[in-house]
């Protein structure tokens, strides 16, 4: 039985007014092919936002958002609004939808194709099969803990962090990672500093407590100095790994690196809220930022954004059909070395409208 879904449509800044639109058009094609019925809302976010409104994101704007059924977000920022003292900042626009959707998951799936091989800075037989999905918590940790601030005192400055985190924030992402983990290959990697801080230490209990809800999940605990190792060294040993705020940010980052190409990686980001029709809330994004250094050409790779609206798909709307459909058409495009000019080999790049045009033609064939 297909459902109407709401999504609002967050192009931003540079490259986002370029891939976003084309992600739109690969929904409209499984909206065709699956009889669902996708509405979107567009809205201005980022710089746009502060051009025309002077703020990143309006309130209505966002009330909009946390009606929606899900966000589908660009990227914000560039040089055009890159003043340090400057009182509205176009990144603000993503910090207040993470807090206004309590986004507090955020899933960077990475995965090797063969295909991406020759992208990727490792070596091949390292990378080849890899298929992993980090889920870093988003609202807690050192970035929002208080005290946060710096002073002076005796001549000599001094600054402090705070690394706070409660039970209920660490078991609600660690079952995220669970129930992720359910679908695939039942393993969780949880990764804390558990022989130094005392927040690490109540991480893993809590963590271990949540192991045992999911008698079928294999759960296994990693200091992070060990992991950055690890992801190097056997990133295929790895299912889904789950870790707090910076530890994240870190690790995703390195996990990134597997495959060498941003413009190829999607992600999510999901909350608690589950409606009563089923749908789960989230923001959906390219990893890249807004790359003022193509942005108006028309040659950004628009597939890490046509991943995110797969994600989409398989995390908000439990559509998981129309979701693989999409990553079977986008693996099959790489595999026979369609490309745009940031992962281009031999052969022409193709622009960002006609890498979309190959991957919906395929969604079009397997159907
Ligand atoms: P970036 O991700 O925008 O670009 C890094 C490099 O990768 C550039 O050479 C760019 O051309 C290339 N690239 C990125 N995405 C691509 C794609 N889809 N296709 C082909 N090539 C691609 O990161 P950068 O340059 O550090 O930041 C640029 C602006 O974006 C800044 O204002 C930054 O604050 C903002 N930004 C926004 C993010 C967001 O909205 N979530 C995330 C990261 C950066
Ligand atoms: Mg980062």
């Amino acid at each position: 039985m297909s459902k109407a879904y709401n999504i609002a449509v967050l192009p931003g800044d540079g490259i986002g007014q370029e891939v976003v639109p084309e992600a739109v058009r690969v929904l409209k094609a499984i909206a065709d092919i699956y009889g669902h019925s996708f509405q979107f809302e567009e809205m201005l976010v980022g710089g746009a936002a502060i051009d025309a409104y002077g703020t990143p994101l309006r309130d209505e704007d966002l009330e909009k958002c946390k009606q929606a059924d899900a966000v589908l977000f660009g990227a914000n920022g560039g040089p055009k609004w890159d003043n340090p003292k400057a009182e509205v900042r176009p990144e603000q626009a993503l910090l207040w939808l993470r807090k206004g959707l309590e986004l507090f998951a955020n899933l960077r799936p990475v995965k090797v194709t063969d295909s991406m091989l020759d992208a990727s800075p490792l070596k091949p037989e390292l990378v080849k099969g890899v298929d992993l999905v980090v889920v870093r918590e988003l609202t807690g940790g050192i970035y929002f803990g208080q005290p946060s601030k710096r002073w002076e005192e005796n001549g000599q400055r001094h600054a402090v962090d705070t690394l706070y985190y409660s039970e209920e924030e660490i078991r609600r992402v660690v079952r995220t990672a669970c129930d992720i983990a359910m679908s695939r290959r039942k393993k969780v990697t949880s990764v804390d500093k558990a022989n130094v801080l005392s927040s690490s230490r109540l991480w893993r209990e809590v963590a271990t407590e949540v192991a045992q809800e999911y008698p079928e999940i294999e759960m296994e605990h990693i200091l992070v100095d060990a992991m950055t190792m690890h992801i190097m060294r056997a990133p295929k040993s790895f299912d889904v790994i789950v870790t707090e705020n910076m530890f994240g940010d870190i690790l995703t980052d390195e996990a990134a690196m597997l495959t060498g190409s941003i413009g190829l990686l999607p992600s999510a980001s999901l909350g608690a809220r589950v409606k009563e029709n089923g749908i789960r809330p989230g923001l959906y994004e390219p990893i890249h930022g807004s790359a003022p250094d193509i942005a108006g050409k028309g040659i950004a790779n628009p597939t890490a954004t046509i991943l995110s609206a797969a994600l989409m798909l398989r995390y908000s709307f439990g559509l998981e059909n129309e979701a693989s459909s999409i990553e079977q058409a986008v693996s099959k495009a790489l595999s026979e070395g369609k490309a745009t000019a940031d992962i281009v080999r031999d052969g022409k790049a193709l622009s960002t409208r006609e890498m979309t045009d190959v991957i919906i033609n395929y969604i079009y064939e397997n159907s």
